[in-house]
């Protein structure tokens, strides 16, 4: 069978993984020939054909990134763009797409699968936010990244006795703030899920700093909001897919916490930091079950269908349960586990 991979979206660790499991099983167990797309969609519309093979996969593991490339392309924002694709896959005799990606690049894998092209999604995205699988590959790695950088922050952060704020990535959910959170001991962890209110955690964090420690780390994701704010955005021009381009917030928070305080601040966005480098054993892991479970997907004749984690065990669920819809930072984690040590926003 020919089988065709792409990857898109923002990248993420162990995508390289998914590759690999893909390519290794597809020759060696079912006898495929895996070619790659560059750049997502971009690279299926315009036939941007890469030849993969077992060989080739050997060392990349461990690496970041995707071999493949990938953009935020989205063939139904183009005139033409599904024929394109469709025309492309006719064209390499590809008989079934594997499409690697976060809610865009599956949202894209659904209305394709809809309208009759075989596909099967493996998600990915370090927000964890996707629906119906319990983690994606790359959060686990993007949160060991954030979280030692706040160990780092916190050392300086107590020679200085300053307040930290630390913006870390997460669109429409903290999962990375809270995880992260936790795990560095933040005094504060700021989610879009909860609007939060400048008054009250400047309380909370007068109490906190002014006792007995020497440092406050406070954790904002991007897309944390103040009750009576909006969402901060660097610029107003969108992608493919109508997503603004977030981050400031943690510029908002510091100035607030330092003018409202008087507690010398400063602030570190990790941004794309949290997005590169090696994959966690964890991560590797990941991608590479849900890897296998695509490629035996496809080669039990399902599209539509993606691999996801559920109590772990790899199942299949319809693309649409993955897409659409932000999975939200669970409450008991947030309020039970992180509320019982951090001062929290109310
Ligand atoms: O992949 C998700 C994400 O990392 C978001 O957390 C973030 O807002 C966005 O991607 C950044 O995208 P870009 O790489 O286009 O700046």
């Amino acid at each position: 069978m020919r089988v065709g991979i792409l990857t898109g979206g923002g990248d993420c660790p162990g995508l390289n993984a998914v590759i690999r499991a893909v390519v290794t099983k597809g020759e060696r167990q079912y006898g495929d020939e895996v070619v790659g797309f560059r750049n997502g969609w971009a690279g299926v519309m315009e036939g941007d054909v890469m030849p993969l093979s077992a060989e080739r996969c050997r060392d990349i593991l461990p690496l970041g990134g995707t071999i493949l490339g990938t953009s935020r392309a989205n063939p139904y924002a183009i005139e033409g763009g599904a024929q394109a694709v469709r025309a492309t896959l006719e064209r390499e005799a590809v008989e079934a797409l594997v499409a690697v990606g976060g809610d865009d690049t599956l949202g894209v894998a659904g209305q394709l699968a809809r309208e009759g092209v075989p596909v099967v999604g493996v998600p990915k995205t370090i927000d964890n936010d996707l629906g119906v699988t319990e983690l994606t590959f790359g959060f686990h790695t993007a949160v060991q990244t954030a979280t030692e950088a706040i160990d780092r922050l916190r050392t300086t952060a107590e020679s200085h006795h300053r307040v930290m704020v630390v913006e870390v990535m997460g669109r429409d959910t903290g999962w990375i703030a809270t995880y992260a959170g936790i795990a560095g001991g933040a005094a504060e962890i700021l989610i879009p899920e909860e609007p939060f209110d400048m008054a009250a955690v400047c309380d909370r964090l007068r109490a906190h700093h002014g006792r007995d420690v020497s440092a406050s780390v406070v954790v904002a994701a991007e897309g944390a909001r103040p009750r009576d704010g909006e969402i901060v955005v660097q610029s107003d021009q969108r992608d493919a897919f109508g997503h603004a381009r977030l981050g400031g917030v943690g510029r908002v928070v510091a100035d607030e916490i330092e003018a409202r305080t008087g507690f010398e601040t400063r602030l570190t966005v990790l941004g794309h930091v949290q997005r590169g480098g090696t994959p966690t054993a964890f991560d590797r892991v990941l991608a590479t079950r849900f890897g296998i479970a695509a490629i035996d997907a496809v080669h039990d004749g399902h599209s539509g269908k993606a691999a996801v984690l559920q109590a772990n065990q790899i199942r299949l669920a319809p693309l649409e349960d993955l897409t659409g819809k932000a999975k939200l930072v669970d409450r008991d984690l947030y309020e039970t586990v992180a509320g019982a040590l951090v001062s929290f926003p109310d």
